[in-house]
């Protein structure tokens, strides 16, 4: 009897408390008609709701923001004018999971005003102006983004909104039942996190778990604060995902549940505890709202990309996809460092006398191991290699929060820059940079100029960064606005000096890089280098969250996982070779990296020919079982154009080796030597990655992608009878049967995963 008068008095709570549908509603429709979102005000307050089929996605949800010294934008509206549009075009990315994108949507943008009289100004009397809040709508087919507008003046007469400081963004997310979601803790330091599945009501009780094995510094807000992108599942099978696209010059977007169900956004404060400082006219990023019947359709959706600018580059010549190999490992597995001494307890830039310091023979980037890496990376195809701790300033990089850590300009004794580059460039390799500003952003910019004006005269085209560390200016997060504005700042400038960028610890993309696709890559989640303490679901849960905002350098390709054979504290990662494998597909990155060392290769040159054969860049993905946490299959056509695109760009320097052609250009077009692709065509390719978590499955994979009427060859590379991921006992990752078979678009392929698992097909026409 309690139990249901409870149930009543919730229910008529909840009645009350839900703003009704009226006629003066504002409804659009997506393009299939599938999806709706409807606007509203109630009693001057904006609301928003979303529906697909008819059946709520987002039940009425509060929209609006506070303001700091002035009344806020959540009442008191009343609504002008509605206008409607629709757009539909196709674009192609200098990069990305298929050559052309269709952006199709329909568009509504409602006009608010608070009118004069009607709310409290700064200086506490009555606004004198009107204040106008826009909000514009954008309906896809398989999703919802909306952005709020300031604009400087409307209808002739200027907005009272001129300079104004949020202190909260009200925007909720009222989601309709108890899903199952994917999340990370909010955080305004880390996105370094295992992926906790849960249902929404268990997040305030998995708090603790949530937080194990995670990245530092870490800056939690709230027990039930979560990252986005959110991806969910409804109980009918519904696949929704929570995100934002275009955050620039605003701080970073989070949730916090509230209600049972109900998200609000919860932005990232300033070092002052503003949360998003404005001048109109202006808009905040979108905020969005994915929908989907299929998971596989959630990996297909190009929403966030979509709700980005297009190219703001003119010439983008300059840009392409990149596989590379690191001086990089060493370090991370601890067998080397990077700093070059142990004389001192602590260095300083331009005092400390590194050229009489002792070394310490642990420094990885000595210029014998680099070229040892040079010769590997030529040898088989690669464009460009890696080189961490080349410059003075590691032996007291880490945790002491120094504002003058590195100069990024002078380089360690052992590390001859120049004859370093020249090397590689003979024999057809990059060297990419490495800068980690130890998230001293302060000093970062202070040298940035200069830093990548040396790279320049080096021939030197993309730069690793990193942020380890809390930020300088101390008291501000990692996703801040000054921060994210910092990172913003460091693309552009890099854009100037034709520098692709790929940084560590940034903030998590919201899809950017299709406005400045010299962003090939970011870290901004865990990554291999979190070794064992990776969970075996976390890499088929990636593509759903992290990676709907923009490729991941999450560094693939550890074919030796038990780390207890570098180091003696290092234990067993839960990834077979062949999953590693799979990743190279089932990954979405431009920038690949095959992070193992040399040596680690060697033994397992077979299955290291498919890291060579394997290209980065795609003409068309097709994504073919998924389930976030479980699995992933995919299969993908490379992009002709950009197949050899650096290897090209290389041969234009004055020092480089011209007529070099990558390993997966030679795979392409059918060379066992890579002589020269003049004259040649290219075969038609494809490839199939396949991850699993710690669960053994088996997938049938029908090959009705190929052209009808070719034949094909297929490199099968599977697990072993007796291969497992898993730590413990039976632990075997190394173990992999490697088949080839004549194929067609009639044949079906049955593909075993084993535990922590996965397979990888190269499929290669027949001439
Ligand atoms: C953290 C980065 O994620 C890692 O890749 C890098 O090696 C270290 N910082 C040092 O910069
Ligand atoms: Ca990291």
């Amino acid at each position: 009897m309690m139990k249901i008068r409870f149930f009543l008095v919730f229910f008529l709570m909840a009645c009350l408390s839900m703003p009704m549908r009226g006629a003066d509603d504002l409804r659009l429709k997506s393009p299939d008609g599938r999806m709706e979102v409807t606007f509203r005000l109630v009693d001057g307050k904006p609301y928003y709701e979303l529906t697909r089929d008819g059946k709520q996605v987002i039940a009425a949800s509060q929209m609006g923001f506070e303001l700091e010294w002035r009344d806020d934008l959540a009442h008191a509206f009343v609504q002008k004018e509605v206008q409607r549009s629709t757009f539909d075009e196709v674009w192609h990315p200098v990069w990305g999971e298929e050559a052309n994108i269709r952006n199709h949507y329909n568009e509504m943008l409602v006009t608010l005003e608070q009118p004069v009289g009607s709310v409290e100004s700064m200086d506490h009397s009555t606004e004198k102006r009107p204040t106008v809040m826009q909000i514009r709508f954008r309906l896809y087919d398989d999703g919802l983004g909306f952005r709020y507008e300031f604009p400087m003046r409307y209808n002739g007469i200027d907005n009272a909104l001129v300079c104004f400081w949020f202190k909260e963004e009200l925007t909720q997310f009222a989601l309709t039942g108890d899903h199952t979601a994917w999340w990370i803790p909010g955080d305004y330091d880390t996105q370094e996190y295992n992926y906790t599945e849960s249902r929404l009501s268990q997040i305030d009780s998995l708090y603790e778990k949530g937080h194990e094995h995670g990245g530092w510094p870490w800056t939690d807000f709230s027990r039930t604060g979560v990252q986005t992108a959110l991806q969910m599942r409804t109980d009918d099978g519904l696949y929704i995902n929570i995100h934002e696209a275009a955050t620039l010059d605003f701080p970073t977007m989070h949730l916090n549940l509230e209600k049972p169900f109900t998200f609000r956004t919860w932005l990232c404060p300033d070092a002052a505890g503003y949360k998003g400082r404005m001048q109109a006219p202006c808009h905040t990023p979108w905020r969005t709202v994915m929908v989907c019947d299929k998971a596989t359709d959630a990996l297909r959706s190009r929403l966030i990309l979509n709700l980005n600018d297009p190219c703001a580059l003119e010439d983008v010549s300059w840009i392409h996809p990149v596989k590379y190999m690191g001086v990089w490992w060493e370090m991370i597995s601890g067998k080397s460092t990077w700093s070059y001494t142990n004389d001192f307890p602590s260095v300083k830039l331009g005092e400390t006398d590194f050229v009489h310091a002792k070394p310490n023979g642990t420094h990885g980037a000595n210029n014998a191991n680099v070229r040892r890496y040079i010769d590997f990376a030529a040898k088989h195809g690669f464009d460009a290699l890696l080189i961490e701790g080349w410059n003075v300033g590691w032996e007291d990089w880490y945790g002491k929060q120094k504002d003058f850590v590195f100069d990024f300009l002078t380089p360690y004794p052992d590390f001859d820059l120049p004859a370093l580059n020249k090397y590689a460039h003979e024999r057809g390799i990059r060297l990419i940079m490495h800068h980690e500003s130890s998230a001293s952003t302060v000093n970062y910019e202070r040298w940035m100029e200069k830093a990548y004006t040396l790279m320049n005269k080096y021939g030197y085209d993309a730069v690793k960064s990193g942020y380890v560390g809390t930020i300088i200016p101390f008291a501000e997060g990692h996703y801040s606005q000054p921060i994210n504005n910092h990172y913003h700042y460091a693309i552009v400038e890099a854009a100037k000096h034709h520098i692709m960028v790929n940084a560590h610890e940034a903030v998590r993309p919201t899809g950017l890089c299709r406005t400045w696709p010299n962003m090939i890559g970011n870290e901004s989640a865990m990554g291999t280098e979190f070794r064992e303490r990776i969970h075996p679901g976390h890499t088929s849960i990636l593509p759903f969250t992290r990676l709907q905002g923009g490729p991941m350098d999450y560094t693939p390709g550890i074919f030796e996982p038990d780390m207890g054979k570098i180091v003696p504290w290092g234990k067993p990662m839960s990834h077979t070779i062949c999953n590693q494998l799979g990743l190279y597909v089932t990954f979405y990155s431009p920038l690949q990296m095959a992070a193992d060392f040399p040596e680690h290769y060697a033994p397992y040159m077979d299955a290291f020919q498919f890291i060579k054969d394997v290209a980065v860049d795609w003409d068309t993905s097709i994504y073919l079982y998924a389930e976030p946490g479980d699995y992933i299959v995919t299969a993908r056509k490379p992009k002709i154009a950009s197949l050899n695109k650096a290897a090209e760009g290389v041969g234009k320097l004055p020092d480089g080796k011209k007529g070099v052609v990558s390993s997966a250009a030679q795979y392409v077009y059918g060379l066992t030597e890579p002589t020269s692709l003049t004259g040649l065509t290219p075969r038609d390719v494809w490839y199939i990655g396949g991850i699993t978590d710690e669960t053994a499955r088996e997938f049938s994979v029908k090959l009705d992608f190929l052209t009808p009427g070719k034949t094909y060859e297929a490199i099968i590379y599977t697990d072993g009878k007796d291969a497992t991921g898993l730590p413990g006992y039976t632990y075997n990752p190394y173990s992999y049967t490697i088949t080839t078979k004549k194929v067609t678009s009639k044949t079906t392929l049955k593909l075993k995963m084993a535990s922590c698992g996965g397979f990888a097909v190269s499929i290669r026409e027949r001439r």
